[in-house]
Order: structure tokens, then C-alpha cells, then sequence
């Protein structure tokens, strides 16, 4: 499938069969998520994996989104590694981690393995609950799973491209 078709295709799953992604995918996933391009290539990226039961189990306590998502990646930044704009100090942690999370959601797709990004997280839950250190910043999360579902009418609601793109 070509890459315009995969984008289209890709929708959030909220629903998702029991089955485990076995470990293959998930590396793939990952692998996808490390070639993914930041600010001046300073990677600052961290991602924690959870499958086990007892992770699953506490993850649920930091968002409603679950969805029982059989599997989730927490995506976050190293505030110390990111490249800062000299002009106004803005941080890439959050473009990088972003783009980090796009790749990974992608890949899932390709491998037929549904997502949701989640940004309805409780932040501070997420870094007790996973013992972040203080420079380390939840982004996104990524539940995923086999899908249970067929893409919701908001998956095909886009706005026309005249609305928003404009040539010079
Ligand atoms: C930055 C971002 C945050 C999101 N946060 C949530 C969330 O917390 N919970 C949720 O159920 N979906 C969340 N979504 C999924 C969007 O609601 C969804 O992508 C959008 O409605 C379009 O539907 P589609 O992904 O099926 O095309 C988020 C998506 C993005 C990009």
C-alpha cells in the first residue's frame, strides 16, 4: 500500500480484540519511531512499553483513554536533550516526540495493528505512577491493539484543503 493510502486508512481504534501484538511488531514499531527526524538530531526521546498486566494495570490510573488497549506506548521528551530556538527559546521536545509518536502510529497501521493518540492523560499520574525523573515530559500516548471496530464518521470529517492551504 502506498503512503497516501496508508494515511487514509489509518484511523483511531478505541476498540480492540485480546489478542497480544507479539514482540516482532512491536520492535518494528519502534524501529519506525527511531528513524523518525528531530531538531538537530538530538533524539531526545523516551519511550516506555507497556504490556505487562501490572503495567497495563497502572497505566489505567493515569487516563480515562484506555480503552483496554492490550498495549501502550508512553512517548516523552528529555527536557535536557532538546534542541532550544535561539531566537525565542522554544523547546523541540514536544515536535520531536510528536514525530516520533507519528512514525510509530504508522507503522502499527502497516501492520494492521490499530491506535488512538491519547492526549487525555493526567500528566503528574503518568510520572508518579512510572517514576519519570523531573527532566523527563509525557507527550502522547499511543494505546494499540488489534482493531475491534470500524473507523468512527470523524475519521472521514476533514476539512477541504482550499479552507486551509493557500500558495504564494
Ligand atoms: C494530539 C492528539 C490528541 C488526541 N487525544 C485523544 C484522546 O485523549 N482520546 C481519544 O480518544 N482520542 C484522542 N485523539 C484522537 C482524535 O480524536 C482523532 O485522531 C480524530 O478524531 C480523527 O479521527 P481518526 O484518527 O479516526 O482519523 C487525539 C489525536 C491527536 C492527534
Amino acid at each position: 500500500m502506498g503512503f497516501l493510502a496508508l494515511a487514509a486508512k489509518r484511523h483511531s481504534v478505541r476498540k480492540f480484540q485480546w489478542r497480544p501484538v507479539p514482540q516482532a511488531a512491536i520492535d518494528k514499531i519502534l524501529l519506525a519511531g527511531k528513524a523518525a527526524p528531530t531538531a538537530h538530531n538530538n533524539q531526545p526521546q523516551k519511550i516506555i512499553v507497556i504490556r505487562s498486566q501490572k503495567g497495563l494495570e497502572t497505566f489505567r490510573k493515569c487516563t480515562e483513554c484506555h480503552y483496554n488497549a492490550p498495549l501502550a506506548f508512553i512517548i516523552c521528551y528529555d527536557k535536557e536533550k532538546c534542541w532550544i530556538r535561539p531566537y525565542d527559546g522554544k523547546s523541540s521536545g514536544d515536535i520531536d516526540a510528536s514525530i516520533v509518536a507519528t512514525h510509530m502510529m504508522m507503522e502499527a497501521a502497516e501492520l494492521g495493528i490499530g491506535s488512538t493518540w491519547i492526549m487525555y492523560f493526567i500528566p503528574e499520574a503518568v510520572k508518579v505512577e512510572f517514576a519519570l525523573p523531573g527532566n523527563m515530559e509525557p507527550v502522547a500516548i499511543l494505546v494499540m491493539g488489534y482493531p475491534d471496530e470500524s473507523p468512527s464518521p470523524q475519521h472521514f470529517d476533514r476539512r477541504d484543503l482550499e479552507d486551509y492551504v493557500s500558495y504564494q
